[in-house]
């Protein structure tokens, strides 16, 4: 069973599928090792991912090691629908998944692939966990464990750990390395860049653009405005982040002081109502807003709303928010994750090693279960350290080694002034 758009995209997904695939040289190696071990045989995997042409190759890698595998999205305006037709129509997988879809089919697409009684979850953003703990305890003692793949879910999973209600293993994929420092930092930076630019075709050059939150995420996101000539201004609330990205060259000061000369503003900081009516007061005429963390409260769009005569459609992902002061605001992706609403997402090359450290979280899920306890866990460093080196063969990058007396040295405590 599935319910995806339309089936007849199925070939132009596959391209887009085959196409990401070249991409990602570390999950190849992962799948290929699968296929030999059948080390996921026996278990049912479902997964509430970002429904795109590199989960995609996650799924196949995933059946590829003899799991079920059942996928759903993990945000309303993230899927591709041809890579859903194709992972149905040619690979066989069940996919709940439409792009555009409401709130209320988003949530019986959760529940369809948990119906399966899953004994591994994969979730980005908590949502299946949360509906296992929710509203479905019965079926927790049938699962493994699950993983997670975001900042923002592993936030609300420690939280849910915290509370003493975490009940079954998890493995934050996130705080993995090979996964924060790329997927993160160049991943948003650059897609969150390619779906504010697919939805107005701006120029970015001279503007001013601001970016809320100084995370990993909003870290690439600065750094990569500042790349296309854009004078960009962080807003923080952390006063370490604020100073690193003040000694980064960055201007930093308050939200409210940065939106009266703001061109663009992206939030990214996995908190809610970071624009509100506050700000929406004194934007400029034209302002562009646009989220790219997990969820689609950092913008106060029930606010806006109030504040505004008329909501019109401009052009795909873009609606202008005519106020009753006479100016407009430009909202894009309807304050969802940017990067994937009006673009692809991350690229395929960060999302391999993203996806790597998923399949493998899950073969340890699978492999160890028994021994894990219910607590918020990482992938051990060896991990890191396997998919950095696959990564680095991959793009013919070769690094030193320590020498036998350099090796001595860093474990020893001897040698000082000399
Ligand atoms: N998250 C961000 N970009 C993604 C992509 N391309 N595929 C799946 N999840 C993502």
């Amino acid at each position: 069973m599935s319910d995806i758009k339309n089936i007849d995209l199925k070939v132009e997904g596959k391209k887009r599928i085959e196409w990401a695939a070249k991409d990602m040289p570390v999950l190849d190696i992962i799948k290929n090792d699968f296929t030999k071990s059948k080390s996921l045989k026996g278990t049912t995997i479902s997964c509430c991912l970002h429904v795109t042409a590199e989960t995609a190759n996650l799924m196949i890698a995933l059946k590829a090691g003899g799991a079920k595998v059942l996928l759903c999205a993990s945000n309303p305006l993230s899927t591709q629908d041809d890579v859903a037709a194709s992972l149905v129509a040619d690979y066989g997988i069940d996919v709940y998944a439409i792009k555009g879809e409401d709130s209320k089919t988003y949530f019986s697409h959760i529940k369809s692939v948990l119906d399966a009684h899953p004994d591994i979850i994969m979730d980005d953003g908590a949502d299946l966990v949360s509906e296992l703990h929710k509203n479905r305890v019965a079926q927790i003692p049938e699962i493994k464990g699950s993983t997670e793949e975001t900042t923002t879910g592993v936030v609300r999973l420690q939280s849910l750990a915290k509370s003493g209600k975490l009940l079954f293993p998890v493995i934050a994929v996130n705080e993995s390395k090979t996964k924060h420092m790329f997927d993160n930092r160049y991943g948003t930076g650059q897609s969150s860049l390619d779906g504010i630019i697919r939805a107005t075709n701006k120029l970015l050059a001279g503007s001013v653009f601001v970016v809320a939150g100084f995370g990993w995420c909003g870290k690439g996101l600065a750094m990569r405005a500042r790349g296309m000539g854009a004078k960009v201004i962080v807003t923080e609330i952390d006063p370490v982040k604020a100073l690193e990205a003040s000694m980064e060259g960055f201007d930093v000061m308050s939200m409210k002081d940065a939106v009266k000369n703001a061109d663009f503003i992206c939030t990214v900081t996995g908190n809610k109502h970071i624009l509100r009516e506050e700000h929406f007061k004194v934007m400029k005429d034209g302002c562009i807003i646009s989220n790219s963390g997990h969820f689609d409260i950092e913008i106060d769009l029930v606010a806006l709303k109030k504040m505004s005569k008329k909501v019109t459609n401009v052009r795909p992902f873009n609606e202008e928010y005519t106020l009753t002061n006479g100016k407009s605001v430009f909202v894009i992706a309807e304050g969802r994750l940017v990067n994937l609403g009006s673009a692809e997402g991350h690229p395929s090359s960060v999302m391999d090693m993203s996806f790597a450290n998923q399949a493998l979280a899950g073969e340890m899920i699978a492999k160890q279960h028994k021994t894990l306890s219910k607590e918020v866990h990482t992938l051990p460093e060896d991990i890191d350290i396997r998919i950095a080196n696959l990564k680095l063969k991959a793009l013919g990058i070769s690094i030193d080694k320590l020498t036998p007396d350099q090796k001595k040295y860093m474990g020893s405590w001897e040698e000082g002034t000399n």
